[in-house]
């Protein structure tokens, strides 16, 4: 029978990943991982140190790739594209913030945050321009817009950094300790700004923390041990609130 949901924004279906694939030090470090994400949904993804978090950020955001099992973005296999496609798929649907921003230190606030569109078009018109700078605005940096990235602080330079995540609307929102490297105050803001997108504009996101405090602020909490899910639940102190 034919349905109307709409696919969810991520999707994974028994995905594994081995590093060193035929040498002598060959380890699988995911063991078959079952997860599905739908719209608007405000994930954070827990565990120790070396479960597999990173490794699994990595293979939903199409920087690396299973050595099995199937991906799926919006309902489009990934695991089944070329490179060229997958670059595509990545710069269209999918944000990335590290911990370690990435800012261009030569280019300002407002250069950085432009910066993926150059790169899925090969040129910024007026209209990106001006997109770019009303999501500077919305992050709280309009006096710091022509600021090189080297000028300005720590907790600004991840303002910038989520502004240019968020610069192509893309689907899913990938955030690796976003606040790791951050004071409590300027974590809570980053925090709360992601949370603002995400009710906003119905964005998805998935966001490694290894922060208590702020796992417990998302709505569900899946737990990572040994490349293995272990537990994954809705966060009822934060749905009640609704
Ligand atoms: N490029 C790599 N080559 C070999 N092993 C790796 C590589 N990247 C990560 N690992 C190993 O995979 C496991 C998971 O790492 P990672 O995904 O970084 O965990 P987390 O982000 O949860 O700390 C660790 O044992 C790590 O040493
Ligand atoms: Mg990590």
């Amino acid at each position: 029978m034919a349905d109307a949901t709409p696919p969810a924004t991520l999707r994974l279906e028994g995905v594994r990943k081995s590093y060193g694939v035929g040498t002598p030090v060959e380890v699988e470090v995911l063991h078959g991982i079952d997860l599905k994400l739908q719209r608007g949904e405000f994930a954070a993804l827990i565990g120790p140190s070396g479960s597999g978090k990173t490794t699994l950020l990595n293979l939903i955001g199409l920087l690396d790739e299973p050595s099995a099992g199937r991906l799926f973005i919006a309902g489009q296999e990934a695991s089944a594209l070329g490179e060229m496609e997958a670059t595509q798929l990545r710069g269209r649907a999918i944000g990335f913030i590290f911990q370690y921003h990435y800012l261009l230190p030569a280019f300002t606030a407002l250069e950085n945050v432009m910066m993926p569109m150059l790169a899925a078009r090969g040129r910024v018109d007026a209209k990106m321009r001006d997109t770019a700078a009303a999501l500077l605005d919305k992050v709280g940096l309009t006096p710091w817009r022509d600021h090189k990235a080297t000028d300005i602080s720590g907790g600004q330079q991840q303002r910038v950094a989520i502004a240019r995540a968020l610069v192509m609307n893309p689907a899913l929102v990938l955030a690796d300790e976003p606040s790791g490297n951050l004071d409590t105050e300027n974590a809570d803001g980053v925090f709360d700004l992601m949370r603002s997108v995400n009710e906003s504009g119905g964005t998805t996101f998935l966001i490694v923390t290894h922060d208590p405090r702020l796992a417990q602020r998302c709505d569900r909490i899946i737990e990572l041990v040994d490349g293995r899910i272990v537990s994954d639940a809705p966060n009822l102190s934060v749905v009640r609130r609704g």
